[in-house]
């Protein structure tokens, strides 16, 4: 099932996520239906935030991207109760959008590495280090869970000169191929 995704502006996605137990309701449905929506609208990663569900939950599939940065090859993965544990000082900058943002795009600058444990969906633990653009997908969505987005990392500038496109975000005024849920 597609779901609708929730707009920067809604307070969903200024929340911070709480961990969940393997008893959440239904959530093989959830991961299933989280990558649907994401292929939908191509995405390469969807955080459970950007679905309305305050839990600290995404999924990534970065494949579609391995043409431009081959670490990438295969990297599909369902994060569960995930920490970043350690990140690198270490940094690159990529150009980065976002499902919840419709239309904007800024470069940013994160770690190159970093080391993070995670349940899998069967609750199994893993602790694991992720290098190149695999690691800046994950702080991306990771970001998602604390209630952060990636404009939080622009300078004043940029975001001076995006303040009307985020401001029609708020409003719910987007063209997108997906539904949304306007703030
Ligand atoms: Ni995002």
């Amino acid at each position: 099932m597609i779901l609708p995704i929730y707009l920067y502006g809604h307070p969903v996605i200024r929340k911070v996520a709480e961990d969940i137990t393997k008893d959440y309701p239904e959530l093989k449905k959830l991961v299933d239906d989280m990558f649907e929506t994401m292929y939908k609208s191509d995405g390469i990663g969807i955080a459970a935030p950007q679905v309305g569900k305050s839990i600290r939950l995404f999924v990534i599939d970065a494949s579609p991207v391995a043409e431009d940065y081959p670490e990438v090859e295969g990297f599909k993965r369902v994060f569960i109760n995930a920490h970043i544990t350690k990140r690198s000082e270490d940094e690159m900058e990529t150009n980065e959008g976002c499902l919840s943002l419709p239309g904007i795009n800024e470069n940013v600058s994160r770690s190159t590495e970093i080391e993070i444990e995670y349940d899998d969906l069967d609750f199994v633990h893993h602790k694991e280090v992720i290098k190149g653009y695999g690691a800046i997908v994950v702080q991306h969505e990771y970001d998602h869970l604390d209630g952060k987005v990636f404009i939080d990392h622009i300078g004043m500038l940029r975001k001076r000169l995006i303040k009307n496109k985020l401001t029609n975000i708020m409003k719910g005024k987007v063209n997108t191929k997906y539904r949304t849920v306007a703030p």
